[in-house]
């Protein structure tokens, strides 16, 4: 189904496919309670993954008092109260929050200031790193596809956006890109990531002329969400093992030189992407980002009354209101 005019839509196609069926509220307009029943009701994640991305989703950029956000763009007048604003509520279209360089089917926000649209033409790319893994009549968007794939978008980037960013942080694009394999195949077509099930989530539409359009963001026909539900431990490893493929550095380009973050060597990595070390370090930048919030303390009491109880029932350290 087409989204609605004026409806607001981002840089994240399961959101979009969301709003798009009427599972989360269709102008884009969402709360925190519906966003965390959709992803669960939809994708079949379990309650704390449903927490866990929807709790960055609103660190970064929705409103903690009245527990909205836009999946698009900014909207301080709908997204806070009237008269009443205790954030800057960016909307999850904004770059330099949740949204970050090196996404794949997203320009890097230097290149064009539009990292939220659909881009056809790294669709087509990554539809033919897939052809090149599986096959050219019926590629598949697994993991070795998506693994070369980030690894192809990351060494693009890294010489053509001379002012690109590359944090640790990135490791949710990662997570983003096992959901190609994890949650959008159709357990009624047993779980196969082809071109059909994925165009589909994307809203991407080959033209004649063998380019990539879009449309709306839909679920495929007969689509069937997963059988058993994704938990914390399967998205954590789920990115360390995407990750592991190809290690990359992190750190940044400034005016076209890169500056390392910090060392990347194999083993160094590895231990510092254990999975209950990515898990409780995903908790602990949410409460960093919390603290940065326009309104801290207002953030910081949505993160510890929604957060604490799924990251401490994992072992985490978790915060405490002062
Ligand atoms: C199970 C539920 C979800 C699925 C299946 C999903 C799927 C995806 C996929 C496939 C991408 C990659 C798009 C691309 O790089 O071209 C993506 C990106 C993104 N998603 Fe989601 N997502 C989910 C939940 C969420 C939630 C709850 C939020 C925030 C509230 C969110 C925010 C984002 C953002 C900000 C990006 C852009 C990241 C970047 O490219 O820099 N997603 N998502």
């Amino acid at each position: 189904m087409r989204s609605a005019p004026l409806a607001r839509r981002g840089p994240c196609p399961g959101l979009n496919t969301l709003a798009n069926h009427g599972f989360l509220s269709r102008d884009g307009i969402t709360t925190y309670t519906e966003m965390i029943a959709a992803l669960q009701n939809v994708y079949n994640v379990e309650f704390p993954v449903a927490v866990a991305l929807t709790m960055l989703g609103f660190v970064f950029d929705g409103d903690p008092v009245s527990e909205i956000i836009s999946i698009g763009g900014s909207e301080p007048l709908v997204t806070g109260q009237a008269g009443e604003f205790t954030g800057d509520y960016g909307g999850v279209s904004e770059h330099g929050t949740f949204e970050l360089d090196v996404s794949l089917t997203r320009n890097d926000y230097y290149l064009n200031g539009d990292s939220h649209s659909f881009n056809g033409i790294l669709f087509g790319m990554m539809v033919e790193t897939a052809q090149s893994t599986s096959s050219a009549e019926n590629p598949l968007f697994d993991f070795n596809a998506l693994a070369l794939y980030r690894s192809q978008q990351y060494d693009r980037a890294r010489v053509e956006n001379p002012w690109l960013y590359f944090p640790q942080l990135a490791l949710h694009n990662y997570g983003a890109a096992t959901f190609l394999y994890n949650t959008f195949p159709s357990s009624a077509k047993n779980y196969t990531p082809d071109l059909e099930t994925i165009s589909s989530f994307f809203g991407a539409v080959q033209l004649p002329n063998g380019s990539w359009g879009h449309v709306g963001e839909r679920t495929p026909p007969n689509w069937q969400n997963r059988v058993t539900p994704l938990n914390l431990t399967d998205v954590s490893t789920g990115i360390s093992d995407l990750y592991a493929a190809y290690p990359k550095p992190y750190g940044a380009n400034v005016n076209g030189v890169w500056i390392p973050l910090n060392s990347t060597s194999s083993s160094a990595t590895r231990k510092r992407q254990s999975t209950s070390d990515l898990l409780c370090g995903a908790y602990d930048e949410i409460i960093g980002v919390a603290e940065a919030a326009p309104q801290p303390f207002a953030m910081l009491q949505f993160v510890t009354e929604k957060a604490n109880p799924v990251f401490a029932a994992v072992g985490c350290q978790v915060y405490s209101m002062p």
